[in-house]
């Protein structure tokens, strides 16, 4: 493999490749941030309940739901490019049908139509991404994707701020339709995976883009035997594909993986990314206009430590980047709990509230943002790997919705401080899960986790016990 790693670094077509597939991540984050601004002038237009408005935020989340959850066997069936092209049209219907919806249903039906066409992007773009790369390139380009993710998410905030003083909500929804016809027209130029053809008979086509991949015949060749026999080996297993995720052997990776996308979401991210505006507006920040600016500094905190993470996964390691991430979030959770006491409220808090939530933000970046999609690609045995990341994906979406749907009652209810707080200790039990069940998947083969698995060891020492072995081994030499 190294060679051919070597070999393609000479050719940029899989760059290429992975950039048009990770404008997907660009309609996700967009799409998903882009209601954070929109939302404060709906609810005034609309004179929205907080539950009215929880279903108004959280619509595009149903979909999502049901987008991930379906897309596992259309992206085999039709293949991943015709999957992903059918997908560039609904988010152009979705995003036009909300930007002109006159009643609350419409909007919310336009939400549901963008949510399953970015459900079916966070799982097949990933997919699609990590069939086209070579091994060495495989991680930093998975994690591209996440790095799309807030670039769409920066882009949502500055057209909110952009269209904020004027009102336009509907144009806020609107512009994402322009991302989308650039995803459209860049899928276009683009064949399907090698893996695809393979697994769907057409030998002949696999050969000819392994060939534009590897820039190299021989290479190609050895790469294509090699997805052949894997094809070949997961075909004979497909039957026992469900039972086989809840065996003995395979049920850790499930939980670890569903647990990672569940605690990603319960953690509170998305009240973040979602009401930052609606927050920092609580926090003392009056203008409509204001609350979104600050948003903004929010967005660039995020890009920024999106990237700085990108080198740190494969050195520092996932474990610790994980609890470190989980140990500042509930922190920043708990000082924002503080700062929303009711009583201690000062001028200053402002800045306490805005300060927290760009620690919250810089931790999540270079922790759980990334790393649970990275895991999720990266755990589970070849042969239950398809199911396994669509029911980790369904499961991110749908504690996502939850906490969607709560936010804005909970805060009715019981009040922003013990709201914030309950996230908190929620990121502190986390941080118990990932210590005791998380394993250190840093420079463990895809083959060396499965193998782990089957000598029923506890899934939480891979990678750990790998270490102390090759500690023992330097100290022996
Ligand atoms: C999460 C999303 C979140 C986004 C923010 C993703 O990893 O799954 O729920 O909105 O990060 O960048």
């Amino acid at each position: 493999m190294s060679l051919a790693d070597a070999n393609s670094a000479k050719s940029t077509y899989f760059i290429v490749m992975a950039i048009i597939a990770a404008i997907a991540g660009i309609l996700f984050g967009y799409d998903t941030g882009v209601v954070s601004g929109a939302i404060l002038f709906i609810r005034d237009s609309f004179h929205l309940s907080p539950q009215a408005n929880g279903l108004v935020v959280s619509a595009v989340l149903f979909g999502a739901l049901l987008g991930a959850l379906g897309s596992g066997r259309l992206a085999d069936r039709f293949g991943r490019k015709r999957l992903l092209l059918a997908d560039s049209l609904i988010f152009i219907a979705g995003t036009l049908l909300t930007a002109v919806g006159a009643t609350i249903p419409i909007i919310i039906i336009g939400r549901i139509i963008v949510g399953i066409a970015i459900g079916v992007a966070s799982y097949v773009a990933p997919l699609y991404i990590s069939e086209v790369s070579p091994t060495r390139y495989r991680g930093a380009l998975v994690s591209l994707n996440q790095l799309a993710i807030t670039v769409g998410i920066l882009l949502s905030y500055l057209v909110d701020y952009y269209f904020a003083p004027l009102g336009e909500w509907r144009w806020m929804f609107a512009v994402g339709a322009l991302p989308a016809v650039i995803f459209l027209l860049g899928l276009l130029y683009l064949p399907d995976s090698p893996r695809w053809f393979v697994a769907s008979g057409k030998p002949a086509a696999a050969l000819q883009v392994l060939q534009r991949i590897y820039a190299d015949h021989a290479l190609a060749t050895r790469e294509f035997n090699a997805i052949r026999a894997s094809v070949c080996r997961e075909k004979s297993h497909q039957a026992g594909s469900w039972r086989l995720l809840f065996s003995a052997t395979i049920r850790p990776t499930l939980m670890v993986g569903i647990g990672l996308a569940i605690l990603q979401q319960v953690t509170g991210i998305n009240t973040i990314i979602y009401y930052a505006p609606t927050i920092f507006g609580m926090a003392g920040f009056q203008s409509a206009t204001t609350a979104i600016l600050a948003t903004m500094g929010v967005g660039v905190v995020f890009f920024l430590f999106t990237i700085f993470a990108l080198p740190l996964i494969d050195t520092l390691g996932r474990r610790p980047l994980l609890l470190a991430g989980l140990a500042g979030m509930a922190l920043s959770l708990f000082t924002l709990s503080y700062v929303f006491l009711p009583g201690v409220h000062t001028a200053g808090m402002k800045w306490a509230a805005l300060a927290a939530m760009l620690v919250f933000i810089a931790c999540f970046a270079f922790s759980l943002g990334p790393i649970m999609w990275l895991m999720i690609s990266e755990i589970y045995p070849l042969r239950v790997r398809g199911l396994g990341s669509s029911l980790a994906t369904a499961s991110n979406w749908g504690s996502n919705m939850v906490v969607a749907l709560t936010f804005l009652t909970l805060v009715q209810v019981c009040g922003v401080s013990i709201t914030f707080a309950l996230y908190g200790a929620i990121g502190m039990l986390g941080m118990l899960f990932i210590y005791y069940y998380v394993p250190e998947t840093k420079g463990v083969s895809l083959e060396q986790i499965e193998a782990h698995l089957e000598t029923g060891l506890a899934f939480s020492q891979l990678g750990r016990q790998q270490l102390s072995h090759q500690a023992a081994l330097t100290q022996e030499l």
